[in-house]
């Protein structure tokens, strides 16, 4: 009986094609699908390369989503109403909701890559209450927070083994969180931060803590009394009746297995009264970058990061074949930052912090802040990589280009063009091990329509200082696995 929801859905979805469902594209420059959307939604303008499909009545996706589910009946709902309902009936093991939920995540959280720390790569399970704090702290002291970081997140093991026994919740470690998490949290907050917490679409967490399949209302009331403002929502120790195993129902992967359990707990975080940004730790499983935007507000794109050269020239390398499904609210994730750990270069680190930046994937440090020098701080506080980032206006990042001075084609791609508010930009990695001269040639470069004698002036993003006016092309030496960063703009 099981199998027959994602099957009516999928004939539903298919059948209704001519339309944008919730949450898709609609337009912009290139696209050639549906225009119009479906009933309950309506096609909005967010910027030239994108128009998506919004709940027709407001801002907020909490209200108007149970009318436009009604087509999958019975289980529109039983999710509105499941929240009180597991909280009071299912002591049973597996309390899993019966129904497929098609709600979208808040459009109240998470329209810019998230900027913050996490504290996995410094400190696994060795985590604590002093150790987020510390963190949180260094945000201010250090100027983190005036750069625009906000999210200090707790990863896996901060739960007890087991489960309250009346009231089913996950209870913090007493000795890691004696004030609990919300008393860490209040902490958080009264800094002007935000804290996130860490849960699993299985059993267990990764560690072996109490995962959140069948669980997702009750832990996601837990996270929104406590305070929590995101969530990292990681894949392990799933049942193998939740697993896919070749091509999900119709072909859609957004009615695999793997995507209706994290479905599950967007339908639960969306029905808490504040806003909860959702980050699906799904390791570019079930090609989470076809439906992610409809179920979170970033998606991992790989298994866990390593401080090494190879780990981020990977990333990148996959990255960039997944850029249509990054925009606004809509963030591909490279993971978790190692600036500060292993035995990176100067010039890795900057390479590191300009692709995640220029990429617009989350950006969450992952080292212990305090020991930072100030070379990496500078990197990591730069204020027009940052500005690309985090730009209001325009969600779509970076994209590789084709150089005709370049000799070869490289893994990843040395040359990417985007625009920003100020403009296009121009970043530029030196792939190999050994300095070289990287000349990009303006009529190479993507939305500068520049013709073949036109001058331009060339900014330097990492100094922010003009380097003057050029024609023809600009020219520059980059040391081995540096990046260059260089708004143009025509004179
Ligand atoms: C997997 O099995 C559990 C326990 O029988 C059941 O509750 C759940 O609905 C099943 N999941 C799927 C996707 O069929
Ligand atoms: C900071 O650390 C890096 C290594 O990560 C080193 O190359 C650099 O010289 C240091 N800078 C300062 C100012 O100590
Ligand atoms: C380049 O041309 C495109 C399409 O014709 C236009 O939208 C864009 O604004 C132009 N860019 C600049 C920098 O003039």
């Amino acid at each position: 009986m099981k199998l027959s929801t994602p099957l009516l859905l999928s004939a539903l979805a298919s059948g209704a094609s001519a339309q944008g469902g919730p949450y898709s594209q609609c337009g912009g420059t290139g696209w050639t699908g549906a225009t119009t959307c479906q009933s309950g939604w309506t096609c909005i303008y967010s910027n030239p390369y994108y128009s998506q499909c919004l709940p027709s009545t407001s801002s907020s996706s909490t209200s108007s989503k149970a009318s436009s589910s009604s087509q999958s009946g019975s289980s529109s709902s039983s999710t509105s109403s499941s929240t009180s309902s597991t909280k009071t009936s299912s002591a049973s093991s597996t309390a899993t909701p019966s129904s497929t939920p098609t709600v979208g995540p808040s459009r109240l959280t998470g329209k810019l890559p998230a900027l913050g720390w996490n504290g996995w790569n410094a400190y696994g399970c060795a985590i604590s209450a002093d150790k987020v704090l510390a963190a949180a702290n260094s945000f201010v002291s250090l100027g983190l927070q005036d750069a625009g970081y906000q999210y200090v997140n707790i990863d896996d093991c901060w739960a007890e083994q087991a489960r309250d026994s009346t009231t089913n919740s996950i209870v913090p470690d007493p000795t890691k969180f004696p004030n609990g998490i919300s008393g860490l949290a209040a902490q958080v907050h009264a800094l002007g931060l935000k804290i996130g917490i860490y849960g699993d679409a299985g059993t267990a967490t990764c560690s072996g803590f109490p995962g959140s399949l069948g669980y997702e209302n009750v832990d996601a009331a837990s996270f929104a009394s406590w305070g929590i403002d995101y969530l990292k929502y990681d894949n392990c120790n799933v049942p193998s009746n939740w697993t896919d195993s070749g091509n999900p129902p119709g072909g859609d992967w957004y009615n695999s297995n793997s995507a209706i359990r994290y479905r599950q707990m967007t339908a639960a975080l969306v029905a808490q009264s504040q806003p909860i940004q959702y980050n699906l730790c799904i390791w570019g499983n079930a090609n989470v970058w076809q439906w992610g935007a409809r179920v979170g507000h970033s998606w991992r794109m790989s298994g866990d990061s390593s401080a090494t050269w190879s780990y981020i020239t990977s990333i990148i390398n996959t990255n960039v074949q997944y850029l249509d499904a990054v925009n606004f609210f809509a963030h591909n994730d490279m993971d978790m930052m190692e600036i500060g750990n292993g035995a990176l270069t100067l010039a890795e680190q900057r390479t590191h912090f300009a692709a995640w930046a220029f990429l617009k994937s989350p950006i969450l440090l992952g080292t212990d802040l305090s020991q930072l020098n100030s070379t990496q701080i500078s990197i990591i506080t730069n204020s027009e990589l940052l500005a690309f980032h985090q730009d209001p206006n325009i969600g779509t990042p970076a994209n590789p280009f084709t150089s005709s001075t370049s000799s070869g084609t490289t893994t990843p791609p040395e040359f990417y063009a985007g625009a920003s508010s100020k403009g296009i930009h121009v970043f530029v990695i030196n792939t190999a091990g050994s300095t070289a001269t990287k000349t990009m040639k303006f009529v190479d470069v993507p939305g500068l329509n520049a013709t073949s004698s036109q001058s331009f002036k060339v900014h330097d993003m990492w100094s922010s200082s003009d380097l003057g006016t050029f024609t023809t092309s600009y020219g520059v030496s980059v040391g081995a696995h540096d990046t260059v960063a260089v708004l143009v703009t025509p004179v």
